[in-house]
C-alpha cells in the first residue's frame, strides 16, 4: 500500500458544542513520521482538535484527513492516548497491553512475545505480571504507551501523557518516547500545557489561542533527532522557548 506524504490533515475545520465555539479554521497539515507538538492554555480545544483527529466526533464545519481519507469513525491505523493511563486493575502488566488483541480473538505465543518486546521498549522488563495498583503512576503511563504501541497504529494521538507525572518521571518519559519514535517511525501528535515539553520533542511546535481555539503560530523546531539532557541546557533550546513564548505574548496583546 502507498504511503502518503501527508499522515493528518486539517481544513478549515470549525467546532462547536450548542453555543461554545472550540475551534474556529484551523488548517493544519501533518507529515507522515512527524512529531508535532501542540501547546496551549487550558480550553483551547486540544483534546477537541485530538478527538476529531481519532474519528471520536465529527467536525461541525471543514474537512478532517487521515492519509488522505476523510475521518468518519476511529480507524485501526490511529491510536489515542488519554492523560490518565486507563488501565484494567484486575490485568497485570501484560495483559493490559495484550487487550487490543484480546479483545477480539485469544492472544497466540506471538503476542505474547510482542507484549514482552514492548514492555521491555518502555522499560518495563521485569514488570510484566505486576499489577497496575503495584506500579508508579510513571509505570503506568508506559503501559498504557505499550499498550497504544500493541495496536500497531502508525499514527499516535497523545493527550497530555505525562501532565500528572513530576518533572523528573516526565522527562524521562519524554526521552523515552522519542527513543520509541526512532524505533517505530510511527507519526505522533502530542498535546501538553507545557512550553519546554512541546519544544523538546517536537519537529514542529503548534502554539493555540485561547478560545475559541485558532492556530496563533507555528514554529519549526529544528534540533535534530538525537536530543539529551543537553538540549535542555542549549541556546537554541532557550531561543525556542522564547518564540513559542512570543506566540502567547502576541496573543493576549491582541485579545
Ligand atoms: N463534549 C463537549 N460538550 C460541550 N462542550 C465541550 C465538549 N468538549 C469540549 N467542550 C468545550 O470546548 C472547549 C475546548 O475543550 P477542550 O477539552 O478541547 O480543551 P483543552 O484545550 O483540551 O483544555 P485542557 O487543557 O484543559 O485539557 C472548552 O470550552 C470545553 O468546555
Ligand atoms: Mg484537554
Amino acid at each position: 500500500m502507498a504511503v502518503s506524504s501527508e499522515a493528518l490533515r486539517f481544513d478549515g475545520v470549525t467546532q462547536s458544542f450548542g453555543t461554545t465555539v472550540a475551534l474556529e479554521g484551523i488548517d493544519l497539515s501533518v507529515r507522515t513520521g512527524e512529531f508535532l507538538t501542540i501547546v496551549g492554555p487550558s480550553g483551547c480545544g486540544k483534546s477537541t482538535l485530538l478527538r476529531l483527529a481519532a474519528g471520536l466526533i465529527s467536525p461541525t464545519g471543514g474537512r478532517v484527513s487521515v492519509h488522505d481519507e476523510e475521518v468518519s469513525e476511529p480507524r485501526r491505523d490511529v491510536g489515542f492516548m488519554f492523560q490518565k493511563p486507563t488501565l484494567l486493575p484486575w490485568l497485570s502488566a501484560r495483559e493490559n497491553v495484550m487487550l487490543p488483541k484480546s479483545l477480539h480473538s485469544r492472544p497466540t505465543q506471538n503476542d505474547r512475545a510482542e507484549a514482552d518486546r514492548l514492555l521491555e521498549l518502555v522499560g518495563l522488563q521485569g514488570s510484566e505480571y505486576r499489577y497496575p495498583d503495584h506500579l508508579s503512576g510513571g509505570m503506568q503511563q508506559r503501559v498504557a504507551l505499550a499498550r497504544l504501541l500493541m495496536t500497531g497504529a502508525d499514527l499516535l494521538l497523545l493527550d497530555e501523557p505525562f501532565g500528572a507525572l513530576d518533572e523528573f518521571t516526565r522527562e524521562k518519559l519524554n526521552f523515552e518516547l522519542l527513543d520509541i519514535r526512532r524505533a517505530t517511525g510511527a507519526t505522533i501528535v502530542l498535546v501538553t500545557h507545557s512550553i519546554s515539553e512541546a519544544v523538546l520533542l517536537g519537529d514542529r511546535v503548534v502554539a493555540m489561542s485561547p478560545r475559541p481555539g485558532r492556530i496563533a503560530e507555528q514554529v519549526e523546531v529544528g534540533l535534530g533527532d538525537v536530543r539529551t539532557s543537553q538540549t535542555l541546557r542549549s541556546g537554541d533550546f532557550a531561543h525556542l522557548l522564547n518564540r513559542v513564548r512570543d506566540a502567547f505574548d502576541h496573543g493576549r496583546r491582541a485579545a
